[in-house]
């Protein structure tokens, strides 16, 4: 059996990881500007990180949902002081779509609606609900493709408030910063309306940080910059570290009644100790005001830079969109330099670097951009 041949590979293969470099088996080292998908948040290998999974591991890696688990409690409380949402409740999942889902299950559960409200360029997952409110027909199957999902362009209120008014709407979701669509940012005046909107018409309001949360804009999560509080958070990628985890913050307005959400591996043991390990070097090594730090440099070099069309992002969550196709200059920058980035349609490189990125990485990444770009 071969594997399902679903991704175009780049012909690199990362053995092992330290900080925000990779190394493959000849001991190439390569600068880690992409987090694998905006995933690395405290390092490749963080000492402590990996300190905690494996004493887990010798304890107990897994017990299903129907024992106490007081690494759970533990998750949720650290998790609430760490973002601001100490009286939200937590439920964990594997994964972004897997949180998404049960983001929009519980909105439809609490208002008896079904209709969901979501953005041009929106990316949610792949699973079912998750990819019927993600603006890509080219991966809804007909069996996901449903009369229940409604697409507005982003930042335009007058469509919402349109779509609202008609009664149907169990949810809205948004990302805090939309990440696949190409780094594109609700304006925090939007999210404010989006808010109003919400309360008015008596509908949930969730926020996608899968991408932009867990410290990468600078506040723990994207919309904390607009000062909303949404109904439903949800979060995966850096909450793990690399370790499958997703979660959704849910408000009090939500009551919890037994089984009307449930999963065999989300929030296990193993799970929960790497996002516990994430949460506490976020605290001891002051992550967030690192991510304001390099970020801020990042896009002030990044200005500097010749035939950028527009810089887009915040904290270490930027889109760079260049005025030309940019396939060449992220492969030369991967093949010639040894640096990852990602990529969003064919003119924007996407920078997600390990949230605990340096100057001496900011640095490497520059003389190589500018390298790069005096030969195109
Ligand atoms: C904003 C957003 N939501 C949801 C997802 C889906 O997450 P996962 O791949 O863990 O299911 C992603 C993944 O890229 C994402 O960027």
């Amino acid at each position: 059996m071969l594997p399902f041949d679903v991704y175009p590979l780049w012909d690199v293969e990362p053995a092992y990881g330290e900080g925000c470099y990779l190394y493959d088996k000849n001991g190439v080292c390569y600068l880690d500007f992409y987090g694998g998908h905006a995933v690395i948040s405290v390092g490749h290998t963080h000492p402590r990180y990996v300190q905690r999974i494996a004493e887990q591991l010798k304890r107990l890696a897994f017990y299903s949902n129907a024992v106490q688990n007081s690494l759970q409690k533990q998750l949720a409380e650290r998790l609430g002081a760490a973002s601001g949402y100490p009286h939200f409740s937590l439920f964990l999942c594997n994964s972004g779509a897997e949180a998404n889902e049960n983001a929009i299950k519980l909105a439809s559960f609490d208002t008896k609606k079904k209709k969901v409200l979501a953005f041009g360029k929106a990316f949610h997952g792949r699973t079912s609900g998750a990819v019927a409110v993600t603006d890509n027909p080219k991966i809804i199957a007909p069996f996901n493709a449903t009369p229940n999902v409604e697409f507005v362009p982003l930042n335009d209120v007058e469509a919402v408030e349109k779509n609202l008014q008609t009664g149907d709407f169990c949810a809205v979701i948004v990302e805090g910063i939309q990440g696949v669509g190409g780094i594109l940012m609700p304006t925090d005046t939007f999210l404010q309306q989006l808010r109003a909107l919400c309360d008015r018409y008596d509908v949930r309001l969730i926020l996608d940080e899968i991408q932009s949360g867990y410290g990468r804009s600078g506040k723990f999560f994207a919309h904390q910059w607009s000062g909303i509080e949404p109904d439903i958070i949800t979060t995966a990628k850096g909450m793990g570290n690399g370790f499958p985890i997703g979660g959704a913050l849910i408000s009090p307005r939500f009551k919890a009644v037994h089984s009307m959400l449930g999963t065999t591996f989300g929030g296990n043991h193993l799970a929960c100790a790497a996002a516990l390990a994430v949460l506490e070097i976020f605290e001891d090594e002051h992550i967030l005001n690192n991510v304001a730090d390099m970020g801020a440099l990042l896009m002030s070099e990044l200005q500097q830079l010749p035939g950028v069309k527009e810089l887009r992002g915040r904290g270490l969550m930027i889109g760079m969109e260049m005025e030309k196709p940019m396939g060449e200059l992220r492969s030369k920058l991967l093949f010639e330099h040894k640096i990852f980035t990602g990529a969003a349609g064919t003119h924007v490189i996407r920078l997600l670097p390990p949230l605990c990125v340096g100057k001496q990485q900011v640095s490497e990444l520059m003389e190589a951009l500018h390298e790069v770009t005096k030969r195109l």
